[in-house]
């Protein structure tokens, strides 16, 4: 077996200037600051301006994260973007996040998994670095969900938002720490929940959000359980042993759900959704950079990604920085 590891050397985010809080929304449409924060925790999120687009968004977060490694764009063999929400069809956003960086020849494309993005992109970077096929990747979550989501539709206007954040991954030989295990999940039977109502080779446009929220919310706190579980089972670990739960942001009550099937106190969960609305593939890396550059996480220490988004998709992954 390969004794060659992923580490997350280094991370950085974006977020658009202009803040939306929810006494905004209720200029938009017929709803309350207090419905939106008493079903989903969110006060306010980013939107991004007319300018700004899920490759600018995704350039700045990499850029701050390369910076932060230390390391020369040079040094870079491989850039994976989760999103649902690329600038355009094709080329994909990595390639454009490459060239915006000056980073080399190498390995470069989207992956798409709605709300799970990140932990997928993260799963695939991990196994082209301990196939020893890449050495350093930049995996992306990077959203304009603004794009995407339906201003009249007052069930998911006031949940979405837009972001970026980035990790760099690097090789490194006979190491007990990086990426531990990673575990990917989808069940396109359950497809009907969340989807957009138009795309490329239906109506030509990308559709706007249509969501059974209600449907997601059950099935997503079961889930994303299981996916923590098995992520625990594989490195033979007690949830007491992890030190930072750092879940997809889409609800705080799916994540409060998640923290108490592991006896995790809420001191112990990275927490952005009050502030960052759900930003699907970037809530992650967003979250975790966060909780990075406020000197919360630590060397050494276990981290547990989860994620549910559309698809359904899910999966854990579990770190130790
Ligand atoms: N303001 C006021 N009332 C509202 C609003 C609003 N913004 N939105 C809906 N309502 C109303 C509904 O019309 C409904 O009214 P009714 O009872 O008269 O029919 C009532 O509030 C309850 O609606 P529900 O949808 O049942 O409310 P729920 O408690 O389930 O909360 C929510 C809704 C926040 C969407 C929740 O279900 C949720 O978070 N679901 C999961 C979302 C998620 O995790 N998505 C996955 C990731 S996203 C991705 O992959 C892209």
């Amino acid at each position: 077996m390969s004794s060659i590891r992923s580490h997350i050397i280094a991370s950085g985010s974006y977020l658009p200037e202009r803040i939306l809080t929810n006494k905004e929304l209720e200029q938009m449409v017929d709803t309350t600051d207090e419905w939106i924060y008493q079903r989903s925790g969110i006060k306010q999120r980013h939107i991004a301006s007319e300018n700004e687009t899920t490759v600018s968004m995704a350039v700045e977060a990499a850029r701050k994260a390369i910076r932060n490694a230390g390391v020369s764009p040079q040094d870079i063999d491989g850039v994976i973007v989760a999103t649902t929400t690329p600038d355009n069809t094709f080329p994909s956003v990595a390639v454009s996040v490459q060239a915006a960086l000056d980073i080399p020849v190498g390995i470069a494309f989207d992956v798409q998994a709605v709300c799970t993005g990140f932990v997928y992109a993260l799963s695939v970077a991990d196994n082209f670095i301990k196939g020893g096929q890449l050495k350093r990747v930049l995996v992306i979550g990077a959203e304009k969900m603004s794009s995407v989501v339906d201003w009249e539709d007052r069930a998911t206007c006031v949940l979405f938002a837009d972001g970026a954040g980035a990790v760099l991954l690097e090789a490194r030989e006979d190491s007990d720490g990086g990426i531990l295990s990673t575990h990917l999940y989808a069940d396109g039977r359950m497809k009907e929940l969340l989807y957009t109502n138009g795309g490329v080779s239906t109506t030509g446009q990308s559709g706007k959000i249509v969501m059974q929220g209600r449907e997601v919310f059950k099935n997503a706190v079961t889930l994303m359980a299981d996916a923590v579980t098995a992520a625990l089972e594989k490195n033979n670990m007690q949830p007491e042993q992890i030190d930072w739960l750092v879940p997809h942001q889409a609800n705080s009550r799916i994540i409060e759900a998640t923290a108490r099937k592991l006896n995790l106190p809420m001191e112990q969960v990275v927490l952005t959704v009050d502030h960052h609305g759900n930003t699907s593939a970037a809530s992650i890396p967003l979250a975790f950079d966060e909780a990075m550059q406020a000197g919360k996480i630590k060397p050494n220490q276990y981290v547990l990604f989860e994620a549910l988004g559309g698809g359904l998709t899910w999966g854990s992954a579990l770190v130790k920085i």
